[in-house]
Order: structure tokens, then sequence, then C-alpha cells
């Protein structure tokens, strides 16, 4: 078998506080993901992605970290997680932690030092200004949680800065300390086992020159095209290349020819820079989603291997962003295109946002004014009980979801989306065309697109694949329309194996997995 694991394989995200409750307090543990891994063995994923689950006040639900090298008490222990990633690689899965370097807790005692006072050994781990000429804030820029990045602390007259709350200081990457012991830490878990990292923001660690004022509003794109960047890429890489087989996810949302500056000039930095052109666009349809892959294929560098998002912690569920027909449609070509596929979990059974009264939120984007989250972050729905399977206790987000979106329930109905995800798992998983193979455009017609996915190996298969992004009927692309093989996999349910011989349309949600004579 050629191709790196993370290459083949299907990374599958775990929001941690959301998977499974042993203890009965309402938040999910790490013996709670324990007890469901024959859940994740049976759907045929590769990789579980933890959101984090490190010591935090829980700020930002973790990505407030208060000791990078320890497990919350919430979530359980240090050997809880020893545990899990013993029982993955025994049933031949991995496990990806979240790193978060670009910010610590404020009650990480390297910052409750910097901010004793201006001499402090860890001073000068922060980001530390004074006051503008004229009082105030040291400049404009924004929190990516509204409000100035700027916190004024009384006890030593200075501004801190901090791109996401006030609990959540900017570490200084320029700090050669602070990048001996963010990698470290890194190498600290990979002796443990773990087999790579989801990169929190990992493009806002260079803030660019003495944080000269903003340009673009946005945190998320300020320091996009920061050139000092590159450099701290490739520290981290150099560590998780002292290991075996280790793998560095970015979690970077620019624009694809930025974004793909992030695998680096050699291939030297990370793996897969995370590509979330699917998941944001705002309009689901076959010219937005097809101009999306061209326009990212096209600005990958040679060798670079890609990987595509539909759903996470942070976006609206996939099911109500397009709808469940769509959601079928997109789960198709989710695990059909050509690089590696993350599923949010939950996705798998349609679950939907569930929208929830005010007095219920958690989030603190959502408290401070933005876009609450907690829609997208509630109870993985294991069984139609009152309380899911889930928990025993009271869940710390509310349960609400349709009637039968539950695993018990759509697991042995073959018409379910979970049905559909497995089969497509499955095949992508035995079909080196699928997984590894190269991709053909042929186009898109009406509302539907069709591309190729054809095997390097000699003698190779060629599989076909017909998506229509609507819900009416539409004409194929020209070029798919003269081949004939057979219907391996389809999204509608009562469409069983069939030949596939020279169809001109597409019916309304129709998607074809078709394996070419
Ligand atoms: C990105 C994470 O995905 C999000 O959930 C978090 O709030 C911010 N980074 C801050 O760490």
């Amino acid at each position: 078998m050629s191709g790196q694991w993370w290459q083949r394989g299907v990374v599958y995200q775990v929001y941690p506080r959301s998977f499974g409750d042993s203890n009965g307090d309402g938040v999910g543990d790490l013996q709670g993901i324990r007890q469901r891994l024959d859940h994740l063995e049976w759907l045929d994923v590769d990789a579980v992605w933890l959101s984090p689950v490190f010591r935090s006040p829980m700020a930002d639900f973790g990505y407030d970290v208060a000791d990078y090298c320890d497990v919350d008490p919430l979530f359980g222990t240090l050997d809880d997680l020893d545990t899990l990633i013993a029982d993955l690689h025994r049933r031949g899965m991995r496990l990806l932690l979240d790193f978060v370097p670009n910010h610590t807790s404020d009650q990480y005692p390297w910052f409750i030092d910097a901010r004793s006072s201006r001499t402090a050994e860890h001073r000068d781990w922060y980001i530390w200004r004074d006051p503008a000429a004229g009082g105030g804030p040291p400049n404009a820029w924004q929190s990516a949680f509204l409000g100035s990045a700027w916190e004024w602390d009384g006890q030593t007259g200075q501004y801190y800065f901090h791109s996401f709350l006030k609990e959540q200081p900017d570490l200084d990457w320029t700090n050669p300390e602070v990048r001996a012991a963010m990698t470290d830490v890194l190498r600290f878990w990979f002796r443990r086992g773990v087999d790579g990292f989801r990169v929190d923001v990992v493009n806002l660690l260079a803030k660019g020159p003495e944080l000269a004022d903003a340009t673009h509003p946005d945190p998320h794109d300020r320091w996009g095209d920061e050139p000092a960047i590159h450099p701290l890429m490739r520290e981290l890489r150099v560590v998780a290349d002292e290991f075996d087989d280790r793998v560095l996810i970015g979690e970077i949302w620019l624009p694809p020819a930025e974004l793909v500056t992030f695998y680096g000039k050699e291939l030297d930095e990370l793996h897969l820079p995370f590509n979330f052109g699917l998941l944001e666009l705002e309009q689901w349809q076959a010219q937005t989603v097809h101009e999306a892959i061209v326009a990212y294929e096209k600005a990958l560098p040679p060798k670079a291997w890609p990987n595509w998002v539909l759903g996470n912690h942070d976006r609206r569920r996939l099911a109500t962003r397009v709808g469940h027909a769509q959601a079928r449609v997109a789960a198709m070509l989710l695990l059909t295109l050509r690089g590696t596929p993350t599923l949010y979990y939950g996705d798998e059974i349609g679950m939907v946002e569930v929208e929830l009264p005010r007095e219920v939120w958690r989030d603190p984007q959502g408290l401070r004014g933005g876009q609450t989250r907690d829609g997208c972050r509630t109870p993985m729905r294991w069984d139609d009980s009152a309380l899911a399977g889930f928990t025993t206790g009271t869940p710390w987000l509310p349960l609400d979801q349709p009637a039968g979106t539950d695993v018990a329930t759509r697991r042995d109905d073959p018409a379910s989306m979970l049905s559909l995800y497995r089969a497509l798992l499955r095949l992508r998983r035995a079909e080196p065309a699928l997984n590894l193979g190269d991709w053909h455009d042929l186009g898109r017609a009406g509302s539907a697109i069709a591309y190729m996915r054809i095997s390097g190996e000699p003698g190779g298969r060629r599989f076909l694949v017909c998506l229509n992004l609507a819900g009416e009927p539409s004409p194929l692309p020209e070029a798919a329309t003269s081949l004939r093989g057979e219907i391996v996999v389809s999204t509608l349910p009562t469409q069983g194996r069939a030949r596939f011989e020279g169809r001109r349309d597409l019916a309304a949600d129709e998607g074809l997995v078709i394996r070419l004579d």
C-alpha cells in the first residue's frame, strides 16, 4: 500500500464535551469516548481528532489551556488519555490532539507569572505594550470575539494582547523560549503515542512587524501574508519529523493561494493546512462548489496532498446549511474528492443545528454578540431514549434533534444517512482509486458536476462520480454521459445496484459513484 496513512485515511472530529458522558455530570469525557469506539471502528474512520481536553478554566471550552501537558479533570486523567490512545491503536485507529499554540489561558502559570511584574521571568512570553500616546489601547486591533484585542493590566501598567478572549492572552512566538517550550509540548505528546495534531489558528502566530495597525478588521485573515510565519511552521514540522508517521493539520482561514503556502516551498511545513473552501460557501450550488474545488486543486503545489472539511465545532451543522437531501450529496462529495476528508461527529447521522434560546447559550462568542456556536456542539445521539445514551445526568446542552436522529435507529436502516456514510467510507478504503487516485474534472452542467477518480496502479480502477447539487433534475456534464459502468453507491435510498449506461440526466438530489467498465 502506498501513501501515508493520513493521505489514505479519514479524520473524525470528536467534540469531547458532547460524545459520551461516563460519569453522569452531563459533560462528555475520555471514558465516554472509549465506550463508543465500536461506532468509530464500525463506521470505518482512521483517526480521531479530539478538540482540547487539557486543563482549562473553560472560558472558551478548552481553547483556553492552563496546562498543555495534563488532562482537565472534567474529561478524566492522563491515564485515561493513555488508555484511549492504546485502545485506538489496538483497533488500528490513530489519535490527533488539538494544539493551541497562539494563546494560553490567563490561568496558565506562565501568564500568572508574566502579569506579576514587568521583570517577571515569563513577562516577555506574552505581548505587552504601553498605552497609545493619547492614552487607551496601543492600536485598533480587534479580538475575534469582538472588542479591543488589548486588555489593560492595572498592576503592571501595560496592555496585553489577546486575539480571542481576554482570558486567552497571545504568546509571543518571536521569543525563542516560547518556541522551545511549545515544541517540547509537542514532543511530550508524540512520546506518549499521539499520532498528530490539529493546530489551532496557526496562521495567527506571526503578528507582523510591531503589530502594525490592521488593514483587515477580521483577525482570521489579518496575518495571512505575513512571511515570518513560515519559519515557525518549519520549526513545528521538524519536531513532527523527529517521530515516525506523525501529521500536522493546521487551522487556517485563508483563500487557496495563501492557504497553500502553509505546505511550505519544500513541503516542509504543515502536512495538511485545513481547506475550508466548501465549509465557507455561502451558496450550496453546482457552480460555487465546482469553482471551490477547481480553485483549490489549481492552487495546490505539485505533490501537496489536498484535504476537505464540511463541518466543525465553529460552523453551523451541514444538514442545516444544505438540507437533508443535499447533506447526502455532500457526504458523497466529501468522501470521493481527492484528499483527506475530516468528518464532524454527528454529521453521519444527519444531526442538525439546534436553535437554542439565549438563556441556554454557553459559547463566549455568542454571549459577546457574535453568532453562538452551541447549536453545532450539542451532544451526540446514540439511541432514541430521553437522554440519547449520551448521559445519565443533565446534558450540558439540549439533546434536541428530529426523531430518528440517532445511531441505533439509523444503523440498521439501509436507507439512512449513516448507512450511506458507512458505504462510502468502506468503498473509499477498499479502492485505491478513491483514496489515493487522481482526480479528473468532467465539468458542470445545470446543477450537476461530475469527475473521475483514477487509480495510478497498473490495471487500476476508474470511478465516475456524478452529483446533482440541487433538488430538481439536471442534465449531466456531457463528458460523463457516454461512460459505462456499475453504480456502486447512490444517494437515493431506493436505487439499488444498477448499470449506468449513457444516462443524460440526474434526478433531484441524486449522487452516484460508478465503477467504470
Ligand atoms: C479556533 C477554534 O476552532 C475555536 O473554537 C476557538 O474558539 C478559537 N480557535 C480560539 O482558540
